[in-house]
């Protein structure tokens, strides 16, 4: 685990080295979905202070103060999503970072008893699952694809939450936010290198937002941050090249970044690797490369582990 000290002033000279269309320090048009409240206004706003161009996706419009391009858009309709993203290129051209944070509360816990009109029990809400998860692997498919298309490449940023990495009893939440992380770390490794697209994951802790009321909070003594202190590390990771497949702990206003500790951790208490997942994987698809090359040969089959 290594401890940041995130400064705007971080975020201003690394934008500098950035070549873009006006002198933003920024340099890029983000784009953000779930930006009208709470983390993603905060980000939102801290990047247009850094000269970025930002369009926000929601269904609440921001406040009419954010200089931003706003569509309305319900993550989970991948329509809303295209037309989102082809808003953000028909007003900038381009596309350099995205930030998928929309995101709700709970809304099924999956053991309660909730019995339909015949006396079955009830299927589970699954609007959790479809704004924190689905909603975010439309974000990144679509980021992805319009990243492809900037020459520089770009970044996408994920807000998972520090129920990401650890169990909570908010079961649809708590799914789906281990979920984005699986997300993130998968994306990660699929995808080239050449291609210079990054994706990072925020993992914050009580922020007072639309989410999360602080005074009620700060009453039961749970320290509450605000939401600026998760903006900062949404735009570290948009702002810092080197920082790919990340995991962003936002804390009483203080960050640790964990996975770069966690993997090397996970290796030795699993007893060593002698080939990785990924390594054993890249073997599979060579084979059955080969294999369809060379009818004849022994096949192997391509699945989970
Ligand atoms: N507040 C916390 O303590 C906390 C902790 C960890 C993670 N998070 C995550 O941070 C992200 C932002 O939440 P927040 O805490 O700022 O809350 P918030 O309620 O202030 O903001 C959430 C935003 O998402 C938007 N949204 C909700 N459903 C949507 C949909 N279907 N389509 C488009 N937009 C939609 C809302 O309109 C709102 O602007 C969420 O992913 C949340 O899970 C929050």
């Amino acid at each position: 685990m290594t401890d940041l000290n995130i400064k705007k002033s971080d975020l201003v000279g690394l934008k500098g080295k950035v070549v873009v269309i006006t002198v933003r320090v920024c340099s890029h048009s983000c784009y953000t979905t779930g930006g009208s409240s709470g983390i993603g206004l905060a980000t939102a706003q801290l990047l247009l202070s850094l000269g970025a161009q930002v369009v926000v996706g929601d269904t609440n419009a921001p406040p009419e103060a954010l200089h931003a391009t706003f569509l309305k858009t319900d993550v989970r309709v991948w329509a809303d999503q295209v037309a989102l993203f082809n808003k953000a290129i028909e007003t900038h051209g381009v596309i350099d970072h995205v930030f998928a944070n929309a995101g709700v509360a709970k809304t099924t816990s999956l053991i309660d008893d909730e019995l339909d009109s015949n006396g079955n029990l009830k299927a589970p809400d699954l609007i959790t699952y479809n704004v924190n998860l689905i909603g975010c692997m439309y974000t990144t498919r679509l980021g992805v694809f319009h990243l492809k298309k900037n020459p520089k490449g770009g970044s996408i940023v994920v807000t998972g939450s520090a129920c990401s990495y650890q169990g909570f009893s908010v079961v649809d939440y708590c799914t789906a936010k281990h979920g984005v992380l699986g997300l993130v770390r998968s994306v990660k490794a699929q995808l080239p290198p050449a291609l210079n697209i990054r994706i990072n994951c925020l993992a914050p802790e009580w922020t007072d937002t639309g989410l999360v009321k602080s005074t009620f909070f700060r009453s039961l003594d749970v320290p509450v941050q605000g939401p600026e202190v998760v903006a900062l590390s949404a735009a570290l990771c948009m702002a810092d090249g080197a920082r790919n497949g990340q995991l962003i702990l936002s804390k009483e206003g203080k960050f640790k970044e964990l996975e770069g500790g966690y993997m090397p951790w996970l290796v030795t208490q699993t007893g060593g690797e002698s080939v990785s997942i990924e390594a054993a994987l890249a073997k599979l698809q060579l084979k059955i490369k080969e294999v369809a090359e060379a009818p004849d040969a022994e096949a192997g089959a391509e699945g989970g582990v």
